[in-house]
Order: C-alpha cells, then structure tokens, then sequence
C-alpha cells in the first residue's frame, strides 16, 4: 500500500475566466428548476449542515461545516437527487412538459403511468446511485436492472434489491459494469441513467449532476450567503464534486472557494490527469481496491473532466487510511460537537483537511493552499453507515490505521 498523500496544484483554475468551460448547467435558473423538483418529494428536507467548532479549534482554522447527506430521503446517501433528477428530465421530455410543472406525484399518477407504458431503466452503481435509481423507478411503478462491480458488499446489493430491482453483480470493476449496463440497456430497449458521461453519451448524465446542485443551494442558504474559503470535495467519476465547484464558482466568481478534489489512491483518476497535464482526462485501470467504494471508478466524466481541470485549485490522491481517520474524527465528536455518522466515501474530505492541518510533512502544501487560522472549510460526508460492517470495523477495530508520522 503506499503510504503517501500525494497531490498537485492547478495553476490554470484561477485563470481568465472567459475561456473556461461553461457552467451554465448549475446556473440560478437551473439550479432553481432542481431544487424545485426536490422541494415536491414527500421524502425531501434539508440535510443538516454542522458547525464542527471545537474540531476547527483544535485543528487551528476558523470553520468547519459539514454537511451531512445521510440524512437525505431516508437512503443514508446523496445519490438520489441525480438520479431522481434526470429520471425526471427524461419523463418530462417523453411528455412534452417543463420540469417546473412536473411533480413526482404527478408522475406516479396512474394517468401518466398509462401514458408512459412500462419502462426499464438501468445502469451501474457501486451503491448508492443504483439506490436512487432503484428507489425512483419503483416510486413510478417502472423496473430498474442495476449492474454492480465485483466485490460489491451484501448491505448495498440488498438496498437495491430491497427496491425492487434485478442486480446483476459482475465480474469486472465499476467502469467494465457501466459497459455491461450499457450493451444491457440497448439489446432490452431500456434507458441507461448512468452517473457518468463518456462521447455521445452527455445528456443524461448533465441532469443527473444537476440533480447533486440542491446540495450546494441548500448549504448557500444554510450559511446564508457566507461563503466557504475552502471546499474539499471527493470525486469517483468527478460529477459530484464539479456540480459543487460549479455551483460556487457561479456564485462567487474570482472569489469563489479553494476548490480541492479528493481521491482513492487506487482510483485517482483526477489527480492523474491533472498530473499529466496535457489537458485530456486519463484512466486508471485494474481492480480500483479501495475501501472508499463509492470513489472506485478509474474513468472520469469528460464533462467533469473539463470543470475541473479549469476550476479546481488542487488534487489529492489519498490512501485508505485517510478515510477511516475522518469517519473516526467524525464518530468522535469534541466537547459539544454534533456526532456525524460518515461511511469510507463521506469522510475523506475530513480526514483529508485533519492531517494536512495537524502533520508536519504538510505544512508546504497546507500554506499554498492558505489554509490558515481564517479559512472557513466545508466537507460534504456524502453518505452514512452504507457498509455497516466495514463502518464498526473502523471504529471498533480501528482498522486501516495510519501510519507513524516519520514514515508519512
Ligand atoms: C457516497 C459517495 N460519495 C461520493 C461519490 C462520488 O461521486 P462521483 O462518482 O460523482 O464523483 C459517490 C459515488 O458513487 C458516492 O457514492
């Protein structure tokens, strides 16, 4: 295993704004067209953002929010305002109406489910994703075939069964499943909901990162305009973290956040095309092991891609064991900070920013990234206990503990 937290800086992400790539899907107006779908789910409520202040003291920097997704609609993951989203884009457009005056009840209804037939949609997940998409299509009475990766844990594959789809759990790694769950979907007339974009394939998946926007428009009203200095954020395919770089670059404009994209060590396809530097994303291949399962995809989103080689400041490639520190930080609340339950793909960012903040071997990189006794930082912990296994193992066992410091 190697040992290291390695990253690199991203000089080209605070230059002229003209030339970069559009933002333009998170715009206000987009992101008001989500948040109102959202806001019509029985399900929907604002996912609680935590001021960790007794951590910020102790880590020396003024703030740290967290924002705690396993609160949303009751699926311990944040997953379901994409897929949901671009479920509902899709229905819109097969009916010849506007999102802004399609209700999810509305879609359920009988009349409209007479109208659209039966459907069948599919993709590939290593959790959470294929539960929103499953979670979605049995609200509407339609079927969901969910392909996952080897390796794919008991709890997450009984989740989506538990919704009503057929999982088929593959042989290969995430990215291999995406093409099996495309092939699948075009030999079964079904409609491939996937969470990445690749040539030709760039529609569906821009409405699902849409879908991530409630997030971000849900912290800017938690905060109340203030914004963060510093957003660390965690990337598989990178449509997660762009959504929210956008959002806030949108927002902000020149004074938008340090924006900080965090990887697997195992899967840090990101941190290797940033490092490559020729402007083209590039793949990372083989098994992807890493305990972060939600971060294991080797090959990033081309529409991700190019946000964040435009706009993010900095990349880091992060061994397991930075993962389970921030779900340990996070299960062990100081003084009168709010406990958050955070799984291995959640709690990087946390266990990211509590290390650079408290190791020596990071004080260069910590000091260009100015992150100070100012900084203001907000983490997204994008899931709770999906693995509940490996969660207890973590904290009971303190498995994947760190190593001594000299040898960082
Ligand atoms: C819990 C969790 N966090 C973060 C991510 C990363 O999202 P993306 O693949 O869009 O980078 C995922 C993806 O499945 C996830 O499940």
């Amino acid at each position: 295993m190697q040992d290291k937290i390695l990253w690199v800086l991203n000089e080209q992400a605070r230059g002229d704004y003209k030339s970069k790539t559009s933002i333009d899907f998170v715009s206000p107006d987009e992101v008001k067209k989500v948040r109102g779908f959202h806001k019509n789910f029985a399900e929907y409520k604002v996912t609680p953002l935590w001021d960790l202040q007794n951590l910020a003291g102790e880590l020396g920097v003024s703030k740290i929010w967290v924002k705690d997704e396993s609160y949303r609609f009751g699926l311990n993951a944040f997953k379901v305002l994409g897929g949901s989203y671009a479920i509902g884009k899709y229905l819109s457009e097969k009916l010849g109406m506007e999102i802004k005056d399609l209700t999810f009840d509305l879609l359920k209804s009988p009349e409209i489910k007479k109208k659209l037939g039966d459907l069948v949609f599919v993709t590939a997940t290593d959790g959470n994703h294929g539960r929103g998409v499953a979670w979605a299509a049995r609200q509407l009475g339609q079927k969901a075939v969910v392909f996952m990766p080897k390796g794919s844990v008991e709890a997450r594959i009984e989740n989506i069964k538990r919704e009503g789809a057929q999982v088929f759990v593959t042989d290969f790694n995430y990215d291999e499943s995406v093409r099996m769950a495309n092939e699948y979907a075009q030999q079964h007339n079904g409609i491939m909901v996937q969470d990445t974009a690749w040539d030709n394939y760039v529609k569906i998946p821009t409405w699902i990162m849409q879908g991530y926007a409630t997030i971000a428009d849900e912290v800017n009203e938690q905060l109340k305009g203030e914004m963060p200095t510093h957003i660390f954020l965690q990337a598989g395919v990178g449509s997660f973290a762009t959504t929210i770089i956008g959002y806030f670059a949108n927002l902000g404009g020149e004074n938008r956040p340090v924006s900080v994209i965090v990887e697997p060590d195992k899967a840090d396809c990101f941190y290797k095309s940033a490092k490559i530097n020729d402007g083209q994303p590039h793949a990372v291949t083989g098994g992807l092991e890493t305990i972060m399962a939600g971060l294991s995809c080797g090959e990033p989103n081309i529409i991700a891609w190019d946000i964040a080689r435009d706009y993010a400041d900095a990349f880091f490639s992060c061994p397991d064991y930075v993962s389970s520190r921030g779900t340990r930080i996070l299960a062990n609340p100081l003084g009168n900070d709010p406990r958050v339950i955070s799984g291995e793909s959640g709690s990087v960012g946390a266990g990211l920013i509590s290390l650079l903040l408290e190791q020596k071997a990071y004080q260069e990189v910590v000091k260009l990234l100015k992150l100070d006794q100012h900084s203001k930082i907000l983490v997204i912990s994008t899931e709770g206990d999906t693995d509940p296994v490996r969660y207890r193992k973590i904290l009971w066992d303190g498995f994947w503990e760190l190593p001594e410091e000299d040898s960082i």
